[in-house]
């Protein structure tokens, strides 16, 4: 078995980054909402795991804001995810996580938040009660949040602004 390497994202990544994250979510949606950040240039960071010379799985952080009158908060969105069927269960989403949190902490940001399986992303650090004071358009267990540096969302409240992509 070959070990699986996280690396950021490279110029000719693109194409299978769509088929990979196709194929996890068994739609294009993702894949289009990936080009679509790209394009309003609102992502901070891109990663993918490669086993092989074969992409195997992709994370993306783009720019968002809490936003409280006229106090804009900057955050960072962790979306989408996506591990290919034939390698999720073998620890390459958390390596993905991880690199990525590594990566935003290193890079000066405070604030990470996700909207996922109430399941999985608490294993690295993200709470839904750490962002009960942010108003958001999801139910409350799936939308998470984490602080990079500690007491960041300390008196943080206020309405999510995604990047215009998620068109929420
Ligand atoms: C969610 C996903 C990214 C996880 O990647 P992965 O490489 O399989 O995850 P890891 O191997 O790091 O972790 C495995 C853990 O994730 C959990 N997990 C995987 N898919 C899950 C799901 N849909 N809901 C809840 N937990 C899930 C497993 O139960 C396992 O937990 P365990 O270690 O306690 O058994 C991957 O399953 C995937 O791409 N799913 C389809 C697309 C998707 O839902 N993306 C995430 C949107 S939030």
């Amino acid at each position: 078995m070959s070990v699986t390497g996280i690396r950021a994202e490279q110029p000719g990544d693109p194409g299978s980054i769509r088929s990979l994250v196709t194929a996890a979510f068994g739609r294009p949606d993702e894949a289009d909402l990936i080009e679509a950040l790209h394009a309003e240039q609102a992502v901070l960071a891109s990663f993918v795991a490669s086993q092989a010379g074969t992409l195997t799985g992709h994370v993306l952080f783009s720019r968002m804001f809490i936003e409280d009158g006229a106090i804009r908060i900057p955050a960072v969105a962790l979306a989408p995810m996506a591990v290919h069927p034939a390698h999720q269960r073998k620890g390459v989403g958390g390596q993905l996580v991880r690199h990525g949190l590594d990566w935003l902490r290193e890079h000066g940001e405070s604030i990470v938040i996700v909207l996922g399986h109430p399941s999985y992303y608490p294993r690295f650090g993200f709470s839904s009660l750490a962002a009960e004071a942010i108003e958001s358009p999801f139910r409350k267990e799936a939308f998470m949040a984490l602080e990079l540096v500690p007491g960041a969302l300390r008196g943080v409240s206020g309405r999510v602004r995604y990047a215009r992509a998620f068109r929420l």
